[in-house]
């Protein structure tokens, strides 16, 4: 059994909020916990329409996550076969929507939507498809019916959110049980603070959300990795299939 102060140590580690390291801290951008919400979110919109959210497709495929989520989709490690109802949260310039018109079934159905007019039709005009179902809203606010989608990819959009909580329990709502997810955001870490300073977001702690998601019935089913030096810099930040209970 273990004596009393170590039991307590042992506890209170589990609960403490994990403390960033000093550097990472310095450099991630804080806008997101000075302001409102709202004046947070009108921030965020002006960035995605203006000229560097033109900027943004090229980034990915500059960072190589254009070719590793087409990877990750590809090998099946996300498979997305089967699924009828697909939901991209925060599509951008359609990157994982690209992958998700290539590698889904023939008739399943793809619904993209953005906080970001202009990056919504910057979407529409990349992916040349008139398959998917394009709207402008907000991550917090989903305009469907519960039990909507039986798959949803979420890339790099959680973290413009001032509490992951607000998202994932809208998107547990619109998830049907049994439904999956893959989800990407960005981690505390060197390369998430990087991310966080030039693209006005905030970095989650991978156990943290875990916890989140848990909470909210969303399991973490296997994290993922974009390729061995992912795994090792953790430079693509948090990358998990999740399953609604
Ligand atoms: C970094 S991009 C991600 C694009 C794409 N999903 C990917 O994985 O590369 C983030 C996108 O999320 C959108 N976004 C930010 N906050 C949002 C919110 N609350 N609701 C919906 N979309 C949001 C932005 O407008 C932007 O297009």
């Amino acid at each position: 059994m273990l004596k009393k102060p170590l039991l307590r140590r042992r506890q209170k580690k589990q609960t403490a909020k994990p403390r960033k390291k000093v550097f990472n801290n310095i450099v991630e951008n804080k806008l997101i916990n000075r302001v409102s919400y709202e004046k947070y979110r009108e921030k965020v919109r002006d960035v995605y329409d203006g000229p560097q959210g033109a900027l943004l497709a090229t980034c990915s495929l500059l960072s190589g996550h254009i070719a590793l989520g087409d990877r990750l989709l590809r090998e099946r490690r996300f498979d997305l076969r089967g699924a009828r109802q697909i939901l991209d949260v925060g599509s951008g310039a359609g990157q994982i929507a690209k992958h998700v018109l290539k590698y889904a079934d023939r008739d399943a159905r793809l619904t993209c939507f953005d906080l970001s007019l202009e990056m919504m039709r910057r979407a529409r005009t990349r992916l040349k498809s008139a398959s998917p179902r394009h709207l402008v809203a907000d991550l917090t606010r989903l305009p469907f019916a519960d039990g909507a989608f039986d798959c949803v990819t979420c890339g790099y959009v959680l973290e413009h959110l001032p509490d992951a909580r607000s998202g994932l329990s809208e998107l547990a709502r619109v998830m049907r049980p049994g439904a999956k997810m893959l989800l990407l955001t960005t981690e505390d870490n060197f390369s998430g603070a990087w991310t966080s300073r030039f693209w006005f977001c905030r970095t989650y702690n991978r156990q943290e959300l875990f916890r989140t998601c848990r909470d909210l019935g969303l399991a973490w089913n296997k994290e993922l990795w974009f390729s061995r030096m992912h795994k090792m810099l953790r430079a693509g930040g948090i990358c998990v299939e999740i399953v609604k209970e």
